[in-house]
Parts: structure tokens; C-alpha cells; sequence
């Protein structure tokens, strides 16, 4: 199955792992996009970073049900795949992998790759068994597209420092590229999820980038008092009325609470406004 691109080849779109081999066995190098779908321009910054890097861009979209806890969004997640299948074609991509979960899970996965502990922090605490979902299906993706290079967004902070391990542990020959974060002119983070925000909570959104900003501030400051910080930008957001996950400090190279010997640090926050939970971070020097 094609769909027609402003480009000279059409966007071929493939849902068995068979196919999608044999379609990739003489492509000289792949470079790979692991997305839900429901895309919008942070995923074509990540196909363009892609399409800059390999003669073949390879695009997957699944839904991945390991990696959804039982109260969470599974089945309502937004599925629309004519409208990424344009985008897809719009931005240069070759091939998108759309495999059905029974392709991708005949039988059920009892093999799992168990992320390191630090897995279990920030989002991980609130979504206990996301990142082996996650990290599980990294794991199959890569095995069946056998890319040389891989992109992955930075406001997936957590996701990406664990896919990084993924490929060091398990020593795969794949160089991972990170997407920096892209946001709205409000400085709303573009995420799939932005789409179930009412307009009362969408104008509200915003603030979740602009209290990481007055936290890095505040560190710039020469305030160390990591603690402290946490627990008042917390305090602040709940006031407003968001549901807060955590606001934590982090070394941008562990993942680990930072210290104050750490200079490369990184602020994550995930807080809900209403049913949607939403996440960021900010990156910075101390
Ligand atoms: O970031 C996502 O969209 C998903 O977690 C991923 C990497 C495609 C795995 O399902």
C-alpha cells in the first residue's frame, strides 16, 4: 500500500514483519523513528533529523499495549493513521511499519527487558511496568528494522536516558539521535496528549514549562536547596489547581537526584491537568 508524497518515491506503508524485512534487506542504511502516531511536529523534527542521516527512513506506528497501565489511555489513545500517513509522506519518509498488536504480540510476551532501577523513579513511579514496555518494544522495533541510527525526542527525557542504557547494555549498533523538544509559541511542549486538554486547561498547560524555567532560574541563582525547590514549585502547581507527579533535579548524565557537585543537570516535571497528564523537562548547566 502506497500514499502519494510531495517527493519522488511514495510513502510505502507496511504492516507485516515479513514484508517490512524484505523491503529493507538491500537498503544500504536505515535510519528509524519509533512513534504511537497521532503525529505532529515534534515527530517530523524527528523524521527530518532521520531523513538527514540514511538513505531510508523507516517510521513505525503502534500503540504499544505493553507499555499502558490498566487505568490508563490505551484504547482512547488517538489513532490516525490517514493523517500521519500525509504527514509522513509530506516530510520524506520511505517506509511506515503499522503492525497490528497480534503481529507484534502473537503470543504473549512473556520474555521482558527489565530496565535499571532508576526506571521506577519520576514517571516510572507513577506508571509502574511502562518503561519494561516500553524498553520491550524498543527491543522488537529494533530487531525487526535493524536500523543504524535511531530518534528519539528529549521530552521523553526518562524514556530516552533508558533507551540509551538499552543500547549500551545490550551492545546494539545503533547511534541514537535526540530531538530537541518541540513546543508551541506559548512553550506548551507538543505532545499527543495536548489534545485532550480542554480550553480552560490548554491556556493553562503553559505554566508547567514556565515553572521549570523559574526553577532553573532559581538553581542559576546559586540556590541549592534542591529539596526546598521541589517541594515549593509542587506546592505552587497544586495551588493552581494541577495534579502533580513530581518536580525533581536530576544530573543530566545519571538520571540520579542531583548534587551540588553536579554542573549537567536536567528538571523534569509531569503534572495533570484534569485526566491528562502531562510531561517535561529542561536541560542546563548549573
Ligand atoms: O515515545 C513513544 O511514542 C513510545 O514510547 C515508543 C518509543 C514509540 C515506544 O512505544
Amino acid at each position: 500500500m502506497t500514499a502519494h508524497s510531495t517527493s519522488s518515491k511514495p510513502l510505502e506503508i507496511i504492516a507485516d514483519i515479513a514484508s517490512l524485512r524484505q523491503r529493507l534487506s538491500a537498503e544500504g542504511s536505515i535510519a528509524f523513528v519509533p512513534t504511537m502516531g497521532n503525529l505532529h511536529a515534534g515527530h517530523l523534527h524527528l523524521v527530518k533529523l532521520a531523513r538527514e542521516r540514511a538513505q531510508c527512513v523507516v517510521v513505525s506506528i503502534f500503540v504499544n499495549p505493553l507499555q499502558f497501565g490498566a487505568n490508563e489511555d490505551l484504547d482512547n489513545y488517538p489513532r490516525t493513521l490517514q493523517a500521519d500517513c500525509a504527514l509522513l509522506a509530506e516530510a520524506g519518509a520511505d517506509v511506515v511499519f503499522t503492525p497490528s498488536p497480534a503481529e507484534m504480540y502473537p503470543a504473549t510476551q512473556t520474555m521482558r527487558i527489565t530496565p535499571p532501577s532508576i526506571a521506577n523513579e519520576l514517571c516510572g513511579a507513577a506508571r509502574p511496568g511502562h518503561f519494561d514496555g516500553v524498553a520491550t518494544v524498543v527491543m522488537k522495533l529494533f530487531n525487526i528494522v535493524q536500523p543504524q541510527i535511531a530518534v528519539f525526542g528529549r521530552k521523553d527525557y526518562q524514556q530516552l536516558f533508558i533507551i540509551r542504557e538499552l543500547v549500551r547494555q545490550f551492545n546494539l549498533p545503533i547511534d541514537i539521535i535526540a530531538g530537541e523538544t518541540q513546543r508551541e509559541a506559548s512553550g506548551l511542549a507538543l505532545s499527543s496528549r495536548n489534545g485532550y486538554l480542554n480550553p480552560a486547561q490548554k491556556l493553562e498547560a503553559p505554566r508547567l514549562s514556565r515553572t521549570l524555567q523559574l526553577v532553573v532560574d532559581n538553581v542559576r541563582k546559586g540556590n541549592h536547596d534542591y529539596a526546598a525547590i521541589e517541594a515549593q514549585t509542587s506546592q505552587y502547581l497544586t495551588q493552581l489547581g494541577w495534579i502533580v507527579d513530581y518536580i525533581s533535579i536530576r544530573s543530566a548524565d545519571t538520571l540520579l537526584p542531583a548534587t551540588v557537585d553536579d554542573e549537567a543537570l536536567v528538571v523534569l516535571g509531569a503534572a495533570r491537568q484534569g485526566q491528562t497528564r502531562l510531561i517535561d523537562n529542561i536541560e542546563f548547566q548549573r
